[in-house]
């Protein structure tokens, strides 16, 4: 089965792909489906942007599309950046920019407590929609640590693993991260519904 991802971000069709290609889903991008959407993502939750960018890509391309609407929520900052993670600072910041703003907005501040939430939806040109959300608890580190991952990654500290989500192997964060918990509940909500 193909999937169309409803996305630009190279590191995320890998890591749906990791995830995935072993039950014989292929997520492709929207580059080899044909299309370019641009969605402008209004949702205030995870699940609002999350179903308004597969539902565009699905109706683009004619077929099914997948969408991860993803990011962090750090508990003394009331939940922020939350859905605005790739927007934090304005549109003109870089991975790199923006989590240096969010290590400025944290100085002084108390619990450094926050999570990475995913919602992955599926639209299926039938109008059918499946949905799963995942999340992963850690907390936001004194400075970058690691080479690894994308987005806010150097700075996710994982407190069981005592390493940032960047000092994980691929394998390692797929195992724990809120994209990986999301994809595993949705594969279990594919696999009923393909069998229906
Ligand atoms: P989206 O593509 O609109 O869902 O934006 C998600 C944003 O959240 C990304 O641009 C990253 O800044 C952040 N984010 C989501 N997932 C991860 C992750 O696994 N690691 C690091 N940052 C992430």
């Amino acid at each position: 089965m193909k999937l169309v991802l409803a996305s630009k971000n190279k590191k995320k069709l890998v890591e749906m792909n990791d995830i995935l290609s072993h039950l014989g889903i292929e997520v492709c991008s929207e580059a080899e489906a044909g299309v370019d959407v641009e969605v402008e993502e209004t949702g205030t939750t995870f699940e609002e942007n999350s179903l308004l960018k597969a539902k565009a890509v699905m109706e683009a391309s004619g077929l099914p599309a997948i969408a991860d609407d993803s990011g962090l929520c750090v508990d003394a900052l009331g939940g922020a950046p939350g859905v605005y993670s790739a927007r934090y600072g304005g549109e003109g910041l870089d991975d790199v920019q923006r989590y240096q703003l969010l290590l400025e907005n944290m100085k002084g501040q108390m619990p450094r407590t926050a999570r990475f939430v995913s919602v992955i939806t599926c639209c299926f040109p039938n109008g059918d929609v499946l949905s799963a959300r995942g999340e992963c608890e850690g907390t936001v580190a004194f400075a970058p640590m690691g080479e690894g991952g994308f987005g806010y990654d150097p700075i996710f500290f994982v407190p069981g693993l005592k390493k940032t989500f960047s000092q994980l192997t691929a394998e390692e964060k797929n195992a724990i991260s809120h994209r990986g918990k999301a994809l595993e509940a949705f594969q279990v909500k594919l696999d009923a519904y393909l069998k229906k």
